[in-house]
């Protein structure tokens, strides 16, 4: 937990699911933690996280697919704390999910997940790298000089697996993604900047459903595993949650 502690996070989709978990299990370890999500009126449980830890939970209000509003949050960040060790690109929508058939795929679908789940996270790593840039001095002697971009994506993303007819939008915007990730690795390894790609396993959210063979707990804490773990020679590779690589 060496990486988290005396850290400075920022996720994205911080209200529900697997994105709530990390603002749970982040808020104990990290010195200052901004969860960001959509409505924060409305996140009564994200709510009740920044109560336990007044010091050390920002909430604000982010939708990744408006430019401005990444910008005004950035300044924010920048203002209060200056640099960022950890940005959780977790924010995502399934677009129909299992019932988005070739026959069903329609532009609309295809362009408002493709902007969530794709243009969201690389343009929110674009917006941080300067952060991340500077997190990468460490802090206190407590990090050790890294900064990483943990980019939230699935194995259904992975080109190399696809085999069903299903989830076309996702599925293709999930891919676009992981070349996302290998671009961010590309554009920032020189300034000591991680980007990985992250698959959560199948977990129980509302994304997920009930039938989800992982609890949100044990995915997030197998992904604070990797992600702790993480050195320079990573960037650019995805990994599951319990730290097995996959094939794009
Ligand atoms: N659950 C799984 O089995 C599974 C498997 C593989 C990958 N994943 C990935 O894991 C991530 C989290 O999934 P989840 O299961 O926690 O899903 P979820 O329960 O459906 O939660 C999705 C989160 O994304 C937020 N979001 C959606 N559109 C947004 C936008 N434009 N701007 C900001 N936030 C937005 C939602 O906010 P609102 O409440 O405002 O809608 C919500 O906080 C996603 O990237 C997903 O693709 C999940």
């Amino acid at each position: 937990m060496s990486f988290f502690r005396d850290s400075r996070t920022l996720i994205t989709g911080a209200n529900r699911g697997i994105g709530l978990e990390w603002a749970r299990q982040l808020a104990g370890p990290t010195d200052r933690l901004f969860a960001t999500c959509r409505r924060p009126s409305e996140a009564d449980q994200l709510h009740e996280i920044a109560a336990s830890h007044p010091d050390t939970v920002d909430l604000f209000t982010l939708d990744v697919t408006d430019p401005s509003a990444i910008q005004a949050v950035v300044e924010q960040v920048q203002d209060r704390v200056g640099a960022l060790e950890l940005l959780v690109n977790n924010a995502g929508i399934n677009g129909g999910g299992k019932q988005d058939r070739f026959e069903g795929v329609d532009q609309e679908t295809m362009m408002d997940v493709f902007r969530v789940n794709a243009a969201g996270p690389h343009l929110m790593a674009k917006a941080f790298a300067d952060l991340l840039r500077a997190g990468t001095a460490g802090r206190r002697g407590a990090t050790d000089g890294r900064a990483a971009v943990a980019n939230i994506t699935s194995q259904l993303g992975s080109i190399a697996n696809a085999q069903s007819d299903t989830w076309h939008s996702y599925r293709a915007s999930k891919a676009a993604l992981n070349m996302c990730v290998r671009l961010q690795a590309a554009a920032l390894r020189d300034d000591g900047v991680v980007a990985v790609a992250l698959h959560p396993g199948w977990v129980r959210t509302d994304m997920g459903g009930a039938e989800a063979r992982l609890s949100p707990e044990a995915s997030v804490e197998g992904m604070m595993e990797v992600v702790g773990d993480l050195s320079l020679e990573d960037t650019g590779r995805f990994f599951a949650h319990d730290g097995k690589e996959l094939p794009w």
